[in-house]
């Protein structure tokens, strides 16, 4: 008999629902050190979490995040509502002892995302940040060829993250407009920059563009608001490892609905990638025969674990929430301490401070060093 694990979720919008579906897949697909038992879900209203709880398959529901945190019976408690509340659901949540799993951006601000990593540390309590795209198979053969030197020495990197999801200037004022936290660059920004550094190690300086193009949305009740944050947010990097780079967030990018993309190039070669495609890996290597040098298309399979726990084909592909499922997966093993967790509050914190130093130093036009690199 596997050890229950009782999970409390807030939230039953997009990332509320893939995290469940992230949850019922990895414990199917991985042989995992729990059970989980989705306990009780949480949402504003009693009718928006009581209609979560018939349809997700929990046994209870709630209007109140902060009771379910302190039911003693809950193990772990897991945050997707909106970037705002983060901080106060996850320090509450440490606070009466339980695992953390909350959604990116961690915080608002770095110094909330500090105060959340350092509470987690002293609690040692696990925590886990959703940087799913960092799950992917794929990504996991591009670091490993970067590290084994397939790719030479490594010279330069694009990456960026790229949406359209506010390019309708009418589109309503949202949580992730909030001028605490929101934004392109740290909605989605936050995304291309984890795979920067999990690709290529730590940024060390950043000089950055964040411009707001829609300065005021409709506001939900027949008005308008001012908008403060980036539609767009742009760096130029430089790395540890002496490459230079860009990366830019982007969510009024017309037509582009996940161009979640990086290019790496090196000495002896490339690597090109695009998540809108993202069981695909592109390799060029100057090895090749002059003549029949090209990108060559390396497609997933069994090959590139853990793809084959799903699927024991080549090339019938993972899907998104496959993804939440191996995240989910990594974090429940850190959670039975057989692993580091994949992607902590530390890392949350360090994705934080790349953003505020990124934003800063748009502000004053001028490079800036990285707190901790
Ligand atoms: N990792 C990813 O790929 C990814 C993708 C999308 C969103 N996100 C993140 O997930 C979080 C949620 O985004 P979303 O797109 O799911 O938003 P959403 O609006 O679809 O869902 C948010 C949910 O939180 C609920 N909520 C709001 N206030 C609440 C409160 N006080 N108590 C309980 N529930 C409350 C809302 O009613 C809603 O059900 C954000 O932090 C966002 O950045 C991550």
């Amino acid at each position: 008999m596997k050890k229950k694990l009782r999970l409390g979720l807030i939230g039953s919008g997009f990332m509320g629902k893939t995290h469940v579906f992230g949850f019922a897949a990895a414990q199917r697909v991985f042989d995992l050190p729990y059970e989980v038992e989705l306990a009780c879900i949480a949402d504003v209203t009693m009718a928006q979490a009581e209609a979560a709880r018939a349809a997700l398959g929990f046994q209870n529901a709630t209007d109140d995040w902060r009771q379910m945190v302190d039911d003693p019976s809950l193990d772990v408690i897991d945050i997707t509502a909106p970037n705002a509340l983060h901080k106060d659901m996850a320090l509450a949540a440490i606070a009466a002892g339980k695992h953390v799993y909350c959604e990116k951006p961690l915080a608002p601000l770095s110094a909330d995302a500090r105060e959340m990593a350092e509470a987690a540390e002293r609690a040692g309590i696990k925590t886990q940040v959703g940087f799913n795209y960092l799950c992917n198979p794929m990504l996991s053969l591009a670091r490993e060829m970067i590290a084994a030197g397939e790719l030479g020495e490594i010279r330069g990197y694009r990456g960026l993250h790229a949406e359209d999801y506010m390019a309708d200037a009418n589109g309503q004022f949202t949580f992730r407009h909030d001028p605490a936290g929101g934004g392109a660059l740290a909605d989605i920004g936050s995304h291309a920059l984890a795979t920067a550094e999990f690709l290529l190690g730590p940024i060390t300086r950043v000089f950055g563009d964040c411009i707001t193009v829609i300065g005021s949305r409709p506001d939900g009740k027949g008005g308008t608001r001012t908008v403060e944050t980036d539609d767009v947010g742009r760096a130029f990097l430089r790395f540890e490892n002496g490459a230079s780079g860009s990366i830019e967030g982007n969510w009024i990018a017309t037509g582009r609905k996940m161009q979640h993309d990086f290019e790496v190039y090196g000495t002896k070669g490339a690597l090109s990638f695009s998540q809108e495609r993202f069981n695909e890996l592109h390799f060029f290597s100057t090895g090749d025969a002059k003549g029949r040098q090209g990108f060559r298309r390396i497609e997933a399979g069994p090959d590139h674990s853990p793809y084959g726990r799903f699927c024991v084909a080549p090339g019938h592909q993972l899907g998104f929430n496959d993804l939440k499922a191996i995240e989910v997966a990594g974090y429940l093993e850190a959670i039975a301490g057989v692993r580091p967790e994949p992607f902590n509050f530390r890392a949350g914190l360090r994705i934080q401070t790349l953003i505020e130093t990124i934003q800063k130093s748009s502000r004053s036009g001028t490079w800036l060093a990285v707190d901790g690199a």
